[in-house]
């Protein structure tokens, strides 16, 4: 069985160490909620474990069914199955939507990593997924997801609303069918209805055989999409992993809770 491992992870960017030993499995069929205060150091873990070349990892492993992949690059990660929805999606003006779905899609399931057809009048093909069978299936997946179609000609994320980014993202994990996805915080800034929107993409595409960790401020996209796990992430790793019951007593009581126990842990080693 697949599993990604997060094995005592410490990162540093330039002196200042942010995560300071973090463990965490996710399996496939599991969903992994993750809250924490503002500046815990969410996003730095899942930056690390998508592969962003800024940070420095002092110690510790991330492994993809038991192999290291911090050696790997972004996009050699992307192709052994990990997917981050970020935070704070970039703009890339000049670039459509289909055609950075097409060039990742292409990336993923390998045809980049083909010769492009050649004759002596040079390249003739591509080595990119066939534009009617991508067309095809991004048409399938577009209406499946709720993502109007007007959107495939867009430049990706330039000038979309916040919500439109996040619905993009889910379309995005839907065309790159990863076995780990990393969303952070996919529900931020959503309405009503583009929560419930967002909150089916990710349970259609929690199937067995993909595992999710859910980065969240809120317990509300909880009540549509069942966490397996929550877990607490506090000063740079996690100090609490529980049910969904966890998800609603921080809601309640916020995080000065957690605060006094793990000043009263660390008074107590
Ligand atoms: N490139 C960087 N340079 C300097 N500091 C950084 C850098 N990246 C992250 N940090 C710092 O690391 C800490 C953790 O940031 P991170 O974005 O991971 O937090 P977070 O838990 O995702 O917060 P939020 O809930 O607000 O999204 C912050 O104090 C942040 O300023
Ligand atoms: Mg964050």
């Amino acid at each position: 069985m697949s599993t990604l491992e997060i094995q005592d992870l410490h990162v540093a960017v330039g002196d200042a160490e942010i995560l300071k030993g973090v463990d965490l499995t996710l399996s496939p069929g599991e969903i992994h909620a993750m809250m924490g205060p503002n500046g815990s150091g969410k996003s730095t873990l899942s930056y690390v474990i998508a592969g962003h070349p800024h940070y420095n990892v002092t110690k510790g492993d991330v492994l993809l069914d038991g192999e290291s992949i911090l050696d790997m690059e972004a996009d050699e990660r992307a192709r052994a199955g990990i997917f981050l929805a970020f935070q704070y999606p970039v703009s890339i003006p000049g670039v459509s939507v289909a055609n950075f779905l097409r060039t990742a899609v292409s990336n993923v399931r390998g045809y980049t990593s083909k010769e492009a057809e050649t004759n002596a009048n040079g390249v003739i093909g591509s080595n990119l997924m066939p534009m009617r069978e991508f067309r095809r299936e991004l048409n399938t997946k577009m209406k499946e997801y709720n993502v109007d179609s007007s959107f495939a000609r867009r430049y990706l994320n330039e000038g979309f609303s916040g919500g439109e980014k996040k619905r993009t993202e889910v379309l995005q994990m839907a065309m790159l069918e990863p076995k780990f996805a990393i969303l952070d915080e996919s529900d931020s800034g959503l309405d009503i209805d583009a929560l419930q929107v967002v909150s089916d993409g990710i349970n259609k595409l929690a199937t067995e055989d993909r595992g999710f960790l859910l980065i969240t401020h809120y317990q509300r996209i909880l009540n549509f999409v069942k966490p397996d796990f929550v877990s607490i992430f506090f000063g740079g790793r996690i100090v609490k992993t529980g049910g969904p019951e966890l998800a609603h007593m921080l809601e309640e009581k916020g995080y000065k809770w957690v605060e006094e126990e793990v000043v009263t842990r660390t008074a107590a080693a």
